[in-house]
C-alpha cells in the first residue's frame, strides 16, 4: 500500500548494482510513494546493465558517477537538476568496497593502497557528495540525505576488515556534516545500520553466511530484510522525520541491545 509519503519530492539514489541491492528496493518504494528521481552508480558497475530495467520501472534517467570523483558528482548534480527541474529533496548513498575484502587480505596482511580505497569509496565519498551538494546550493531546505552502515564501525566483526574503519568514518561525517548542513539549509543527515543482507557487498564478506544467522538469532525481531530497510529509507525521506539528524539509526530487529537471545542458547546446546 502506498501512502503517497514523497509526492513532490526529487532524488538521488546511488547504489543500485541489480534487483539484491537495498538503493534498488529504495528506487522502487521511492517511486510507489511519489517521488521523481535519478539513479546512479560507478561506469564499471553500470556496464552489466541490469540497472536500465529498474531506470525504466521507475521512469528515472541513469546517471554514470564514480562517488570518488568530484567532477563525476558535480556532473551528477548538475544533469539530476536539469532533468528533475529543481533542487534536490533526498540523496541515498548506498555504497560500499573494500579491494582488500574482495581480495581476501587478511587484516594483518592488508595493501594500504587498498585500505586508502576502501576508505575512499565507503567513507569519504559520502563527504565528498555533500561539499558537492552544498557547494552548488543543490539541496532544498529540509532536504534528508543518508548513507548505509553496519555495527561493525562499533563492534569487531573480523572477516569485515577495513570496512570497519570505513563505516567508522561514515558515521562520524553523518554527525560533523550533519551539523553543517542543518545549520546552512535545515537538511538532516543520518546513518542506518542495517542487519546483515543477501546482496552483492554483503555476502562478499568472508563467513557471512554464518554471522547472518548467527545476528538473525541475535534478534528478538530476525534480521531485518531489504525491503525493510527501504521503508525505513523511505519514512527518513519522508517530512515526518524533519528533526531527526546526526544519528546512526540502528535497523537491526533488536541485535545491537542484545546481550543473548534464547535462540542462540538454544544453538549453543545443540
Ligand atoms: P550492493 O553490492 O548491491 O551495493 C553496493 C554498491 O556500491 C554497488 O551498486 C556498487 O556498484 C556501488 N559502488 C562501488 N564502488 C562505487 C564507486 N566508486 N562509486 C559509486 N558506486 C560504487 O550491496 P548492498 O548491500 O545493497 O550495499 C549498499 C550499502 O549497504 C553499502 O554501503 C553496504 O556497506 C551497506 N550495508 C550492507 C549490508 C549487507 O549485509 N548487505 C549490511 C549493512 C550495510
Amino acid at each position: 500500500m502506498a501512502y503517497n509519503l514523497l509526492k513532490g519530492k526529487k532524488g538521488i539514489i546511488f547504489g543500485a548494482l541489480d534487483e539484491k541491492s537495498i538503493a534498488w528496493k529504495v528506487a522502487l518504494k521511492a517511486k510507489e510513494e511519489g517521488a521523481e528521481f535519478t539513479l546512479t552508480n560507478a561506469p564499471i558497475a553500470l556496464r552489466m546493465g541490469v540497472i536500465n530495467q529498474l531506470a525504466e520501472s521507475c521512469g528515472a534517467e541513469i546517471i554514470p558517477a564514480d562517488a570518488t570523483s568530484l567532477e563525476d558528482l558535480e556532473n551528477l548534480f548538475t544533469k539530476s537538476m536539469e532533468i528533475l527541474g529543481g533542487k534536490i529533496d533526498f540523496v541515498l548513498h548506498s555504497i560500499g568496497m573494500s579491494p582488500n575484502v574482495r581480495k581476501n587480505k587478511a587484516y594483518g596482511d592488508l595493501n594500504y593502497d587498498w585500505f586508502l580505497k576502501t576508505l575512499d569509496i565507503s567513507g569519504l565519498s559520502f563527504h565528498k557528495v555533500m561539499q558537492v551538494a552544498e557547494k552548488m546550493d543543490a539541496m532544498n531546505e529540509w532536504g534528508s540525505i543518508l548513507a548505509l552502515s553496519y555495527i561493525a564501525a562499533q563492534r569487531t566483526f573480523p572477516d569485515y576488515s577495513d570496512m570497519a574503519q570505513a563505516k567508522a568514518v561514515l558515521e562520524s561525517i553523518a554527525r560533523s556534516y550533519g551539523y553543517r548542513f542543518a545549520k546552512s539549509k535545515n537538511v538532516r543527515v543520518n546513518t542506518i545500520s542495517q542487519s546483515p543482507t543477501k546482496t552483492t557487498a554483503g555476502t562478499g564478506v568472508g563467513g557471512f553466511d554464518a554471522f547472518f544467522d548467527y545476528a538473525d538469532k541475535m534478534s528478538p525481531l530476525g534480521n531485518a530484510s531489504s525491503e525493510d530497510c527501504a521503508n525505513y529509507i523511505i519514512t527518513m525521506f519522508s517530512d515526518f522525520t524533519r528533526m531527526v539528524t546526526m544519528q546512526n539509526l540502528m535497523h537491526d530487529g533488536g541485535f545491537s541491545s542484545s546481550g543473548i537471545t534464547e535462540d542462540l542458547i538454544e544453538e549453543l546446546r545443540k
